[in-house]
C-alpha cells in the first residue's frame, strides 16, 4: 500500500488508530522503512519528530543530559497546554511536579528516594501477598463460570489492589482511583474520559486539571497520616523523604503518590489482558506455556512487548546534535514510539508473531536509560504470580466476542475481551 509521512505521522498521534492494531502498524513499519524520522507537523501543536526505529528510540533515551524533557511536557500536548504549562512552571505553581517531568539534578535525587523500595530483592517481599490476590483473581474467574469480560472482571482489579496496597489506599476506595486513573490516562476516550468533558482540547485541559485536584485531596490524608505513623509501605518512604537534608513538601509527595497509583497498574492490567487475548486465538502457544511453566517470564515479558501499554513519551533535544545521522536542533521535540520499537524486524524475529518462547526479546516497552520503568520489576513479578497461579487451572480459552482497545494515544490497552474458558 502506498503512503506518505503526513498521513503516517497522522495515524500515529490519532487515538482512534490505537484501538486499530492494523491501522497503527502498518503506518509504523511504513515509517520504519521510508522516515524513520519523520516530521509531523500539525495545526495547534509545536511541530516535532516521530521516532519508530528501536535504536533510535534506544539513542534518544539513554542521555538525559542530550535529551532531557526541557520545557516541554513529557507526553504530546497542544501547543496552548505546552504554553501555560512552563507558565506555571515560571510561576512556581505545575499542577504536578513527578519523576516524569524532572530533569537532572532534580530527577536522580526524587528517583533515589524509592529505587531502592522498588528493586527485586526489596518487592520480593511483597510475594506472598501478591500470591494471594492472584489466588483471589483466579477464584473470582473460576466463580464467574467460565465466561467473563477479562479485563473489567479480572485483570484490572488484581494490579490495583497491589499498588493501592503499598501506597496504603483501603479496597473500598479502589474504584475512586480507578475512574481517576482513567480519566488521566484516556481523555480521548468517550467511555474512559472524565464525565462532562468533551473531545476539545480546553475541556481536555479543564478535565485533568479537575482530576488532579481530587487526588490531591486524597493523597494529602495520606501523607499525614504516614508521617504520624510511618509503616512499611512506600506510602511511608515517600511522606518522610528528604532532599538535600529537608522534608520534602506536602505537593512533592501527592506528585510522587500519583506517579505510582497511576503509572503502576492500567499499564500492568493492559499487559495481561494482551496476553490472554494473544492466548485465546493462539491454543498452541497456551499449550506450550502451560507444558512448560518455565515459560512463565517469557510469557510476561512477551505480553508486554506485544501490548507495549505506553505508546510514546517525548524527549527534547538539549543543544544541536544528530539523531538517527541526521543533524537536528536545540529544542526540537520528540516522540519516542515504543510501540514502532517493539516491532522493529531489525531487532525482532516475526515482530507481527506472539511468542511465549521468544529469546532474546529486547522490548523497549519500559523504556531505557535514566527514566527506565521504576516499577518494571513489581509489574514482571505480578505478571509472573498471575501466571503461576492461572494456568495450571486453565484448560482452554477462546475469544467470546469482539475485544476492544481503548483510544488513547498515550497509556493503551484491552478495555473490554470478552473470554470463554474452562477449568481443570
Ligand atoms: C507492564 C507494566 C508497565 C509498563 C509497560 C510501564 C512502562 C513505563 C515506561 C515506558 C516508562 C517511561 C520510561 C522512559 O522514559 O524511559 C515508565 C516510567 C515509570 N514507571 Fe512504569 N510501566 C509499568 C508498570 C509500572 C509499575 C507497576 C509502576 C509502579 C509501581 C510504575 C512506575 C513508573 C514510574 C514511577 C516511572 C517514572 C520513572 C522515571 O521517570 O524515573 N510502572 N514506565
Amino acid at each position: 500500500m502506498s503512503h506518505t509521512t503526513a498521513e503516517c505521522v497522522a495515524t500515529v498521534v490519532d487515538p482512534k488508530a490505537h484501538a486499530d492494531p492494523a491501522r497503527l502498524y502498518d503506518a509504523f513499519a511504513w515509517l520504519r522503512r521510508n522516515d524513520p524520522l519523520a516530521r509531523a507537523e500539525f495545526d495547534g501543536f509545536d511541530p516535532f519528530y516521530v521516532v519508530t526505529r528501536h535504536a533510535d528510540i534506544l539513542e534518544i533515551s539513554k542521555d538525559n543530559s542530550v535529551f532531557p524533557y526541557g520545557t516541554y511536557p513529557s507526553t504530546l500536548a497542544p501547543h496552548q497546554a505546552v504554553e501555560s504549562g512552563r507558565a506555571a512552571r515560571a510561576a512556581g505553581r505545575p499542577l504536578l511536579y513527578t519523576l516524569v517531568q524532572m530533569d537532572e539534578p532534580d530527577h536522580m535525587k526524587y528517583r533515589a528516594l524509592t529505587q531502592g523500595w522498588f528493586m527485586p530483592q526489596n518487592v520480593r517481599r511483597l510475594e506472598g501477598r501478591i500470591r494471594e490476590l492472584a489466588r483471589q483473581a483466579v477464584a473470582r474467574m473460576e466463580a464467574l463460570g467460565g465466561e467473563c469480560d477479562f479485563i473489567n472482571e479480572v485483570a484490572l482489579h488484581f494490579p490495583l489492589r497491589v499498588i493501592m496496597e503499598i501506597l496504603g489506599v483501603p479496597s473500598e476506595d479502589e474504584p475512586r482511583m480507578l475512574r481517576l486513573t482513567q480519566e488521566l490516562f484516556a481523555p480521548t476516550d468517550p467511555g474512559l474520559r472524565r464525565k462532562d468533558s468533551d473531545q476539545s482540547p480546553e475541556a481536555q485541559a479543564m478535565a485533568i486539571q479537575q482530576t488532579l485536584a481530587d487526588f490531591f485531596n486524597y493523597f494529602n490524608a495520606v501523607t499525614e497520616a504516614r508521617r504520624a505513623k510511618p509503616v512499611e509501605d512506600v506510602a511511608s518512604v515517600i511522606a518522610n523523604a528528604t532532599i538535600d537534608g529537608a522534608q520534602i513538601s506536602a505537593f512533592d509527595a501527592v506528585s510522587y503518590y500519583v506517579i505510582i497509583a497511576t503509572a503502576g497498574h492500567d499499564t500492568t492490567s493492559s499487559s495481561t489482558g494482551g496476553a490472554m487475548w494473544a492466548l485465546a486465538e493462539r491454543p498452541g502457544e497456551l499449550a506450550k506455556v502451560k507444558a512448560n511453566p518455565e515459560l512463565i517470564p517469557g510469557l510476561v515479558d512477551e505480553s508486554i512487548r506485544w501490548t507495549t501499554p505506553v505508546r510514546h513519551f517525548m524527549r527534547s533535544a538539549a543543544a544541536d546534535t544528530t539523531v538517527a545521522g541526521r543533524s537536528v536542533k536545540k529544542d526540537d521535540w520528540f516522540m519516542l514510539c515504543y510501540p514502532s520499537g517493539n516491532r522493529d524486524e531489525t531487532v525482532f524475529d516475526d515482530p507481527m508473531e506472539f511468542r511465549v518462547d521468544r529469546n532474546p526479546n529486547r522490548h523497549l516497552a519500559f523504556g531505557y536509560g535514566p527514566h527506565v520503568c521504576l516499577g518494571q520489576h513489581l509489574a514482571k513479578m505480578e505478571m509472573r504470580i498471575l501466571w503461576e497461579e492461572l494456568l495450571p487451572r486453565l484448560k482452554s480459552v477462546e475469544l467470546a466476542g469482539a475485544p476492544q482497545l481503548s483510544e488513547a494515544n498515550f497509556v493503551n490497552g484491552p478495555k473490554k475481551l470478552p473470554i470463554r474458558y474452562a477449568f481443570a
